[in-house]
């Protein structure tokens, strides 16, 4: 849905206000997902398991903004967000403070000279490992597959083992999957989607 003006979003934001994650200590066990998009995933996620907390991070305000008014119509009182870039937003998590980071469907950035970009690059696997606990987990689902391959090299590199790795996941058996918005529009034409869960070592 396209904002008709600057302002209409900012009063549309205006009106979600309390879902922005505020200061203070954060709850456990925590869950976050980075990159929401338009939340159906997160949504939906955090309906079916109200024991958990959630936060959302996404650095788009007018994608954001419908993420929190789902959050907002379903009355979710264990769903908050974050509207910035990950990495500047990296030291409101402390130290072992997330149990699970959901990656889904997670910016390509094809080309090598923007690979710092991409959620699974380095760069980002040693903000994750931090904030992490020691059981902390990264589920990542994706429909790109050079990013996938690109992934299965980087996640070993730097302090994570893979594993439940599909290059198929709807053909997988897997159960209980929750679709995102990319993964529906994906799926939909055909594309097969990639799958894999990773551990602190
Ligand atoms: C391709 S979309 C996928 C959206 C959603 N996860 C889905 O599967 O439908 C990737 C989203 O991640 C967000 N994003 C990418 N890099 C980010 C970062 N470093 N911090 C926060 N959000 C980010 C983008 O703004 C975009 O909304």
């Amino acid at each position: 849905m396209r904002m008709r003006t600057r302002g209409h979003l900012d009063e549309r934001l205006e009106g979600c206000r309390q879902l922005f994650l505020g200061d203070g200590p954060l709850p456990s066990p925590l869950h976050i997902e980075i990159g929401c998009g338009k939340g159906d995933f997160i949504n939906q996620t955090a309906r079916l398991h109200p024991e958990l907390w959630y936060i959302a991070v996404e650095r788009v305000s007018n994608v954001i903004v419908l993420a929190m008014e789902k959050a907002k119509a379903a009355e979710l009182t264990n769903l908050k967000f974050i509207l910035g870039d990950f990495a500047a937003n990296a030291e409101r998590f402390p130290d072992g403070s997330v149990d699970r980071i959901y990656l889904n469907f997670s910016d390509p950035w094809p080309k090598n000279g923007y690979a710092k970009r991409r959620l699974t690059h380095g760069r980002f696997l040693e903000l994750y490992k931090r904030i992490l606990s020691d059981k902390g987990e990264i589920h990542f689902k994706t429909d790109n597959r050079e990013l996938f391959e690109f992934s299965l090299e980087t996640f070993p590199k730097n302090g994570f083992t893979t594993g439940e790795v599909t290059f198929d996941l709807h053909n997988s058996g897997f159960e209980g999957n929750i679709m995102t918005e990319y993964e529906r529009r994906f799926s939909e034409m055909g594309t097969p989607i990639c799958r894999l869960v990773a551990k602190k070592v």
